[in-house]
């Protein structure tokens, strides 16, 4: 437990207030010796001839190394005018932007068909350093707190979306409510989502029509297209959008975080993570 504070026997008060006492001190002393000055001080030498109201100025030379100073500041400020900011837009930040998006086109390119093994290898990666905090190392998503990749994007994860609902990926039409079909039928349009929408489009699947469209294909952009659930190409758009979920926001990372081959490397990487 805590010891009652007790000034005689902590040192480090004792410090601290000595170090207070000593600086109201000094402070004392240097600020009279100025009053002082101000006072008393004149000073001597010859007077220059001009006089303005009876206020006149020394005959005295510059100091050598202000006079330097000077006109060394004076070039140092043409060339930054010149070739710096001002001119140029010249800045720090930019020039890192700019040597980032070197480095990410070279890798761009470095990498530009690779084959299922690199691809994995890249995602898996990517994954642990900048995905696994949130959704676990195995991709579990830690007890519900990130989504799960042993079930997300496979069928039982849309069955998931259908009895919970989803929101937070900031689609136009908000969120969609959970519940909307359920038994058999839940099962049979997962299957058909999971499925790319190919093969036999089940009745049911009229539930999801007002929203996502007739062709299931998002109608534009309003809410998702699911002909691309459990693809990379979803994954990617949910990393330019961000989600919100139970353990707060996952960032979005459309800022140049990741290279389109990272985010479709990492799609690959947690869409192999499921079921299949
Ligand atoms: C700061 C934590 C955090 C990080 C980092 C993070 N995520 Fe997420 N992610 C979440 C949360 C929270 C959800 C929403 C879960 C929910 O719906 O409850 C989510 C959901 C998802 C989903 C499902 C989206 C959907 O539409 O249901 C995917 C896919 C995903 N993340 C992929 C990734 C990938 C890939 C990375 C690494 C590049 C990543 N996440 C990094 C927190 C994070
Ligand atoms: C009321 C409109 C609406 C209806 C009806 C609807 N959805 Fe959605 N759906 C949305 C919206 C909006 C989103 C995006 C929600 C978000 O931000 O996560 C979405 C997201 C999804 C997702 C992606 C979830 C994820 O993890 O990213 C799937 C899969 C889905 N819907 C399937 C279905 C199916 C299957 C049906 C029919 C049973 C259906 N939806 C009916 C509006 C709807």
């Amino acid at each position: 437990m805590f010891e009652k504070f007790n000034l005689a026997t902590d040192d480090v008060h004792q410090l601290g207030l000595l170090g207070a006492l000593l600086i109201i001190v000094i402070s004392v002393v240097v600020v009279g010796k100025y009053i002082n000055q101000i006072k008393n001080d004149r000073s001597s030498g010859d007077l220059a001839d001009e006089n303005w109201d009876g206020i006149g100025e020394y005959k005295n030379p510059i100091p050598v190394g202000w006079g330097l100073s000077f006109f060394v500041l004076i070039i140092w400020s043409l060339w930054y005018i010149l070739a710096g900011y001002p001119v140029k837009a010249f800045s720090q930040i930019g020039q890192y932007n700019e040597e980032v998006a070197a480095h990410n086109a070279a890798f761009q390119s470095k990498w530009n068909n690779p084959d299922k093994e690199t691809l994995m290898g890249m995602g898996e990666g990517v994954y642990l350093v900048q995905c696994a905090p949130c959704h676990g190392i195995a991709g579990d998503g830690i007890d519900g707190k990130a989504a799960g990749f042993d079930r997300w994007g496979t069928a039982s994860g849309v069955l998931d979306v259908i009895n919970n609902g989803s929101k937070g990926l900031g689609y136009p039409m908000g969120e969609m409510p959970g519940g909307l079909a359920s038994g058999d039928d839940a099962k049979a349009i997962s299957a058909y989502v999971a499925g790319g929408l190919k093969g036999e489009r089940p009745a049911s699947f009229s539930a999801c029509t007002s929203c996502h469209g007739e062709d299931g294909k998002g109608q534009g952009g309003q809410s998702p297209n699911l002909a691309t659930y459990g693809t990379t190409t979803f994954v990617t758009d949910v990393l330019n959008r961000g989600k919100d979920g139970a353990l707060g926001a996952m960032p979005k990372f459309n800022d140049g975080r990741l290279t389109d081959i990272q985010k479709e490397a990492v799609g690959h990487y947690i869409l192999s993570l499921g079921e299949k």
